[in-house]
């Protein structure tokens, strides 16, 4: 038995630390730094039906212990993801988890189609949470919305579902009980903060947006603390993500309530940081002597 194999429901992973959505490209800028091959999973940058520009310059800004950006889901389109995209991701020998995002639950449902006609991938994440597009947020932070969607996706095919969730509400815990009620296999927590940098001498907002998602260290102990209540009230596997940089992170997110980890922002800045976390994972399973990393799911007292 592999110690580090985790189950999302329907989604069976070879261990629990992915590469997010947004922060790996289409895995082909990654592959010279790292072994992707030993990945729980890699998850694309989101993909729309349409190909889309994204946001004007400047798109990306640092800040105090975060990242914000405003990229606006600069993508090709489904079409071309499909054609020259995927074939390589799924050469790749890690699972792929394609995330996707759209304006309409129709357009959700048609590219769940396609993607149940391709037997390779091994799951879809749903971006309903993206803060930088007009309307981008909006499925996120409606209960009922969010669930249309995850219903009319889980009705197009076998592939195990998964929904991509904004902290920008006041409360997770609704939209991620309709999203397991419409029969989601899992939650990912969380998508950016929505943030905003300045350039008080310009008088001017630094994003060409104006406003932006954050990301990194700095939301660390808020995306704690949205999956510690979701798990308290929400039966569904929760995949954590906000600013994991090293294998105590991970470990406080699983303890937390999360059966999977995604990695984002430290991939800009040490690219071979997930591949590494696996090993580590494995390593400190071996020392501890644990029978499955599972185990540790939701264990905080
Ligand atoms: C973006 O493309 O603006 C970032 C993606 C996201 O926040 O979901």
């Amino acid at each position: 038995m592999n110690p580090l194999a985790v189950r999302l429901n329907r989604l069976e992973l070879p261990n629990p630390v992915l590469a997010a959505s947004g922060t790996f490209g289409y895995a082909r800028e990654m592959t010279p730094f790292v072994d992707v091959s030993v990945l729980g999973g890699i998850i694309p940058k989101t993909v729309t039906p349409q190909p889309r520009p994204g946001n004007p310059p400047p798109r990306t800004v640092e800040t105090s212990g975060g990242l914000l950006n405003s990229i606006g889901l600069d993508n090709d389109g489904f079409d071309q993801f499909m054609a020259e995209k995927l074939p390589y991701l799924l050469s790749l020998g890690a699972p792929v988890i394609v995330n996707i995002a759209a304006r309409t639950t129709d357009e959700f449902r048609r590219m769940a189609d396609v993607l149940n006609s391709q037997p390779d991938i091994a799951a879809v994440e749903l971006n309903i949470s993206c803060p930088n597009v007009s309307g981008g947020v909006d499925f996120g932070t409606s209960p009922e919305r969010a669930a249309e969607v995850v219903a009319a996706v889980r009705a197009a095919g076998d592939l195990p579902v998964i929904a991509k969730l904004t902290p920008n509400v006041t409360s997770v815990v609704p939209v991620a009980q309709a999203v397991a009620d419409a029969g989601c296999d899992a939650v990912s927590l969380v998508n950016t903060f929505q943030g905003m940098a300045v350039d008080w001498k310009q008088r001017r907002p630094v994003l060409g947006n104006r406003l932006g998602g954050l990301s990194g260290p700095a939301i660390k102990p808020l995306a704690l603390r949205i999956v510690w209540e979701v798990a308290q009230e929400v039966d569904v596997p929760i995949i954590g993500i906000g600013g994991i940089q090293c294998l105590d992170d991970v470990m406080e997110f699983l303890v937390t309530g999360a059966s999977a980890v995604q990695i984002g922002t430290a991939s800009f800045y040490d690219p071979g940081v997930s591949a590494r976390l696996v090993r580590e994972l494995r390593d400190l399973v071996d020392q501890e002597g644990l029978r499955s990393i599972r185990d540790i799911t939701g264990t905080l007292t």
